[in-house]
């Protein structure tokens, strides 16, 4: 496996920042879910390193689940609505207070199916958090409830983001050069 360093274009966040607004969105949830049960659920495989960083900044107790889902088709961009969910939450959610906790919303499909998934189980309130929105890409309206940074239409990699499923270790997002790696389509 080669360098992260030969798909870089350049650094979009950078660590400190990154961290910075984490602080920011855990202090709004904090306050916000005073005195409520909180119960995070994270979508699997990106949300990860946001869910570890974002819970550190989350003064009020909580509770943790994950989930995975597969788009069809491989490619980030073939996101056309139709969502699998690929391992189930461990938990029941109803009556709780669910906070959606994602990497990145491109298109919108799939939180929008998560969504219309979770209500089915009666959760007392739901609501979405998401490190990334590439705002101008949006197919389908999602809400979005904390937001970290609106981002312009690149493909992003690094924090939780993955290139071929490698370098989702990096403290920073990344631009990646197109030059150097295509884009799965
Ligand atoms: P949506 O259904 O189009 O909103 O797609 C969201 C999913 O596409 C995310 O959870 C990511 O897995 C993937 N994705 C979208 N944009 C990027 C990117 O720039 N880099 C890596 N993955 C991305
Ligand atoms: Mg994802």
């Amino acid at each position: 496996m080669q360098n992260y360093k030969d798909f870089l274009l350049d650094i979009l966040i950078d660590d400190k920042t990154l961290q910075q607004r984490i602080a920011e969105l855990g202090k709004s949830i904090s306050e916000d879910y005073n005195n409520r049960d909180l119960h995070l659920v994270c979508i699997l495989r990106g949300g990860v390193m946001f869910l570890s960083d974002l819970m550190r900044q989350i003064t009020v107790p909580h509770t943790i689940d994950f989930m995975a889902i597969s788009s069809y088709g491989s490619g980030a961009r073939q996101s056309n609505g139709q969502v699998r969910l690929t391992m189930d939450l461990k938990d029941n959610i109803m009556g709780r207070n669910v906070l959606l906790v994602e990497d990145i919303i491109d298109s919108g499909h799939t939180v929008a199916s998560v969504l219309a998934l979770l209500k089915t189980r009666n959760p007392a309130s739901l609501k979405v958090c998401t490190l990334l929105d590439k705002a101008n890409r949006r197919e389908v309206d999602v809400p979005i409830d904390y937001c970290g940074f609106v981002i312009p239409d690149k493909f992003v990699f690094g924090y939780g983001l993955d290139l071929d499923e490698y370098y989702r270790n990096l403290t920073f997002i990344g631009t990646v050069n197109p030059k150097k790696y295509q884009q799965p389509e």
